[in-house]
């Protein structure tokens, strides 16, 4: 059965490239994100490890925990993360899910026969601290993901858990938010101390409040 929002994300058990993991036992207080690739040394999916491994600095900064997963074998993912620090300038620096039983693949419905049985399209669920899955994305294999888009989610995600705000087509860090519709405008000032306009009565917005 599909992972939808607001699912508990499933808890598993597996091997990966740094050794077992019982998933909500390492996210532990963390948010999460679970991505899938269809195959070991194949060309996007080695672009696209090397871009998440570039990146892990700036999901420590989230506190958020990456890992990866195919349904390929663990001695394949320990050879392949050779090529993929040599080809892409970097040290893979988070776990890669062995997963060739399709056990985890399955639980969250990576697999789609109609583009491919036998391997996992490009999933990304993202996890918040609560354990409950925030965002899922689906991409197919000939296209490689864009994971500044991922870290832009996980922006909106935690600026929008803590404030009674949402965020604008295309927003970027440190742009206006729009102030949700449960908010009233008599409230708007009390809650919004750096200012707002009032564009329409369902369109309100205001400068990032948690900056
Ligand atoms: C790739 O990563 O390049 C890829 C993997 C599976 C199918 C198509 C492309």
């Amino acid at each position: 059965m599909a992972v939808r929002l607001g699912d508990i994300a499933p808890d598993f058990q597996a091997e990966t490239s740094e050794g077992k993991i019982k998933f909500h036992e390492w996210l532990g207080s963390s948010w999460g994100v679970l991505f899938s690739h269809p195959a070991d040394f194949t060309p996007v999916c080695t672009t696209e490890l090397g871009a998440v491994a570039k990146l892990r600095a700036e999901f420590d900064k989230r506190n958020v925990k990456v890992v990866a997963l195919s349904v390929d074998g663990l001695e394949s993912h320990k050879n392949w993360i050779s090529d993929i620090n040599e080809t892409q300038h970097t040290h893979v620096n988070f776990p890669i899910i062995a997963d060739p039983a399709f056990e985890v693949a399955n639980l969250y419905d990576m697999v789609h026969p109609n583009a491919s049985d036998k391997f996992t399209v490009r999933s990304v669920f993202v996890i918040g601290a609560d354990k409950k899955v925030k965002l899922t994305i689906t991409y197919p294999a000939s296209t490689g993901r864009n994971f500044d888009e991922i870290l832009r989610v996980i922006d909106s995600l935690q600026l929008t858990a803590g404030y009674s705000v949402a965020t604008p087509a295309n927003w970027k860090q440190g742009e206006d938010v729009i102030i949700t519709m449960a908010v009233k405008d008599e409230d708007i000032a009390a809650k919004f101390p750096k200012g707002s306009t009032r564009i329409k009565p369902y369109l309100r917005t205001t400068p990032q409040p948690n900056l």
